[in-house]
């Protein structure tokens, strides 16, 4: 997969996309991530990128010129599957979103800052705009990782344990079971028994239980609306 960046603040790529998992993807060839700066796209001298929006509102907006060049730039080297736009309006993201996007081949993303971006670049380029929350950001910048990270981690032979992606959390609308390590007790505080004896079928059935209990107590709305009767606990396929 290659996924190219488009923003007016790459170094606020440099932590995220240079550690753990996500480096190790990109050293192994699993992902090319490049970031562009749009002011290099900018033909203004003073290499402006925005300007006082239309019918006299507060704040600034993104030019239309450097973001359309640097768009159609990248779209003259190759067929993008995706060209998105991060914006608290956007579709929120949720795993299936995530799921889908780590099946592209090249996706663009377009870091918005200011007030907003040229309604045009909207109209015209974005297939689709995608909100990490229902809070405002400084600029799409942060939204843009949360992205990247959600959907490398995605990608065939990123994770060691390809499995684990299975297990997390919403990948079936159950929140993921507790996990403990060594040592089994600690400060009196012990692991529950069932973990420590040794039979794979309590251990998984135990799991099960566990996460659609957390699910029922903390997230009921991913059970669906009738959840209270015993008989909506949900009956997973094993191996899953
Ligand atoms: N840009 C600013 N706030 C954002 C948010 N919540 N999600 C995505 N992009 C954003």
């Amino acid at each position: 997969m290659r996924i190219d960046i488009l923003t007016l603040f790459p170094q606020m790529f440099d932590g995220p996309l240079s550690e753990s998992i996500i480096k190790r993807a990109q050293a192994a060839g699993l992902v090319e991530i490049h970031l562009h700066d749009i002011r290099d796209y900018s033909t203004d001298k003073h290499r402006h990128v925005d300007d006082y929006p239309f019918g006299g509102e507060a704040g600034m907006v993104m030019k239309i010129e450097p973001v359309a060049a640097a768009i159609d730039d990248l779209k003259g080297q190759r067929h993008y599957d995706h060209i998105l736009f991060m914006t608290p309006d956007g579709e929120r993201l949720c795993q299936k979103m995530s799921n889908q996007l780590s099946l592209a081949g090249n996706i663009m993303i377009l870091c918005g800052h200011y007030k907003g971006i040229d309604y045009r670049i909207r109209e015209h380029y974005i297939t689709g705009e995608i909100s990490i929350g229902d809070y405002v950001l400084t600029g799409g910048e942060l939204a843009a990782a949360v992205v990247v990270d959600s959907v490398v981690r995605l990608i065939p032979g990123v994770l060691s344990d390809e499995m684990s992606a299975l297990t997390d959390s919403f990948q079936d609308n159950l929140l993921a079971p507790p996990v403990y390590t060594r040592p089994a007790e600690f400060n009196g505080w012990r692991v529950p028994d069932v973990l420590l004896s040794g039979n794979d079928a309590l251990i998984a059935e135990w799991r099960e239980q566990q996460a659609y209990e957390r699910t029922l107590r903390l997230r009921p709305d991913l059970l669906g609306p009738d959840t209270s009767a015993p008989s909506a606990k949900p009956h997973r396929k094993k191996n899953m």
